[in-house]
């Protein structure tokens, strides 16, 4: 099937999650190593608001460092340690600039799904940091980013300031007001988890002329029951299993 948003079946989920620390340069790379074409990774800020590339509202489990990222300066930010946690292999990989990923996509060529992924109390302000760091930045060979959020408020933000990029709406399960959510924030498509997701769900996503991106899928029979249902892509831990244990993934 043809996909608008999602030239790529597999998307690499903050990465390579499974085999790299997600959401660094090098997890970026592996995926792309891997066969991925797209990434997904996160983006939240920094307590001088800069826009880096980090999961959790805490350090401590990615990190070296420990406590808020929204309360931590980016000079301290950029100088920990988020390889290390992993694998010793990965001592001193850091926690990317938004920037800093943007070179790497440029280099590769790889498109990607930019997550807005805001610290509570700041959802405005950074898919406004973040569009407007990728703006500046953007480089004219790669699609653009595909926008992502839980955030409604973020969203809203998204379709204010970028409605020439695609953005999708992204939630756990399909909600009961999808139609009017998708009306209201002029979204293109839909990013649901796997868990429970049913071909009805799909059906109804596809009925609203929306694309559909499933997360996190790290199983292949999985990946190939939702593209048979007609999910535009799937977001995957580990590129290289889905690539190698699908048809034509
Ligand atoms: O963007 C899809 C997925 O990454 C959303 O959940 O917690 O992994 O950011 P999470
Ligand atoms: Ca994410």
């Amino acid at each position: 099937m043809s996909s608008k948003l999602y030239p790529f079946w597999v998307v690499g989920h903050r990465g390579a999650k499974a085999v790299a620390p997600e959401n660094t340069l090098v997890s970026v790379r592996r995926a792309a190593a891997d066969g991925a074409k797209m990434v997904e990774v996160d983006i939240k800020l920094t307590a001088d608001g800069r826009a880096m590339v980090l999961h959790d509202e805490l350090l401590d489990r990615t990190t070296d460092g420990s406590g808020p990222m929204e309360q931590t300066l980016f000079e301290a930010v950029s100088a920990l340690d988020a390889g290390s946690w992993f694998s010793p292999d990965f001592k001193g990989e850091p926690v990317p600039t938004l920037e800093e990923l943007i070179d790497v996509l440029a280099e590769l060529s790889l498109a990607v799904n930019l997550e807005i992924k805001p610290c509570p109390g700041r959802e405005a302000e950074t898919a406004k940091v973040c569009i407007d760091v990728a703006r500046a930045a953007w480089p004219s060979h790669l699609p653009p980013p595909v926008l992502s959020s839980f955030s409604r408020t973020s969203m809203e933000v998204a379709r204010d300031l970028a409605r020439d990029w695609p953005r999708a709406w992204l939630d756990e399960k399909l909600s009961e007001d999808w139609d009017d959510l998708a009306v209201a924030l002029d979204v293109q498509a839909a990013h649901l988890g796997t868990k429970d997701l049913t071909e009805a769900d799909v059906r109804r996503v596809l009925a609203s002329g929306r694309e559909l991106a499933v997360w996190t899928v790290n199983d292949v029979a999985r990946a190939k029951q939702l593209r048979s249902w007609g999910a535009a892509a799937i977001i995957t831990d580990n590129p290289a299993l889905l690539i190698a244990g699908g048809d034509g993934l």
